[in-house]
């Protein structure tokens, strides 16, 4: 997976730098200052939780967000995970310049500690970049460090230290249970598909056959055990290595059907398994267009995508004429109540009409 995907647009924010070219250093953050935010980060922690832990329980949800940068001096996201705590802070380039910049994030990840009652080393500072150490660990390693966590009654592995991402999107939360509650009697396709988190939803919420499709062989066999540590699997539930765009042109493809298909495509990725670079905005028209040769009429696509600065075209631009699909944006009702962040990402729903595909639908 390329790393810009899921970047805020802070991340590719132009640098401040001086005269000489170097990163322009601020004003250090300062110990008074520092205390304030952790006081203020405090205070609104416990608030968040008294609402939030009873709702997840209610929910049967382990995993959720407890601070969406609530307050615009402290610029974190604090992500609960069944005991584990994930947080990224959100700054300009420059200010992890900041003289003091280790000492103020060490500050609030003491503070989350704290209040949130965990040991500190449950508490995971999320970075852009791959971690050294952790990167170097064998696989086995690596399942050491894993554990499960559930959500809406379904168990699902998840890794704070040893990837990019967690291994599960908790944004999503609210659409992978929509397509629980619309998958019986459904053939399922999952694109895109990571570790699954869609398909094992899917197959909990009764699709009869599920394809999930990823280039990642590494994503794959996570998905594979997240089905098996539901208790799903065997022959109708595939999973499939190919780049997506590629495997849609596949003659075999194209003689079957899929009613309910979930396409979260990563922002940019570039792989030497794929032939051209996958870009969506430039790309998600002609996925669009290619879903609708095996999509029959009456069946549904949920696109979704969490590039900020994304445009929608073809059938998604408001003023699309009508061809293949009937298309409703749903990002309000699929943002969930745990998230501030309300441009976390956007979603549609396309139904598809009655009719042959046609280039340019
Ligand atoms: C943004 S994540 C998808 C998130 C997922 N839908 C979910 O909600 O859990 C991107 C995934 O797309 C995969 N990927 C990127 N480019 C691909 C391509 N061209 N074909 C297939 N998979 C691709 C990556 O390996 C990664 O697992």
């Amino acid at each position: 997976m390329n790393e810009d995907d899921y970047a805020d647009p802070l991340d590719d924010a132009p640098l401040a730098t001086d005269d000489s070219g170097m990163p322009r250093e601020l004003p250090p953050f300062g110990a008074e200052r520092t205390a304030a935010h952790c006081e203020m980060l405090a205070n609104r922690l416990r608030k968040n939780l008294r609402h939030v832990r009873k709702w997840a329980k209610r929910a049967q949800v382990t995993c959720y967000r407890v601070y969406d940068r609530d307050i615009p001096e402290v610029p974190l996201s604090v992500d609960w995970y069944d005991g584990r705590v994930c947080v990224a802070a959100r700054l300009r380039p420059e200010e992890r310049y900041a003289p003091d910049f280790e000492a103020w994030s060490e500050a609030l990840r003491l503070t989350v500690a704290q209040t949130l009652e965990v040991a500190p080393s449950q508490v995971y500072a999320r970075q852009r970049e791959r971690q050294r150490g952790a990167a170097q660990y064998a696989p086995q390693a690596r399942e050491a460090q894993r554990f499960e966590v559930v959500e809406g009654g379904r168990r699902l592995w998840v890794n704070l230290s040893d990837y990019l991402d967690t291994g599960l999107f908790l944004d999503h939360r609210p659409l992978r249970a929509r397509v629980a509650t619309e998958a019986r009697g459904r053939r399922v396709l999952n694109l895109f598909c990571y570790t699954g988190a869609f398909t094992v939803h899917a197959v909990g919420g009764g699709a009869t056959h599920t394809t999930s499709v990823d280039l990642s062989a590494t994503y794959l066999q996570w998905a594979r055990e997240n089905l098996t540590l539901n208790g799903m699997g065997g022959p109708t539930h595939r999973l499939v290595r190919e780049d997506v765009m590629r495997w849609l042109d596949d003659p075999a493809v194209l003689r079957e059907r899929f009613d309910l298909v979930v396409a979260d495509p990563p922002t940019f990725s570039n792989s030497k398994r794929m032939t051209d670079v996958f870009d969506v905005q430039r790309d998600h028209e002609a996925l669009l267009w290619r879903l609708a040769r095996v999509v029959p009429p009456g069946g549904v696509v949920y696109f979704s995508t969490n590039a900020r600065r994304f445009r929608p075209g073809g059938p998604l631009a408001v003023s699309a004429p009508a061809t293949h699909w009937t298309v409703t944006e749903i990002s309000d009702a699929t943002i969930p109540e745990d998230f501030r962040d309300r441009k976390i990402h956007r979603a549609w729903r396309l139904e598809r009409r009655p009719g042959p595909s046609t280039p340019l639908g």
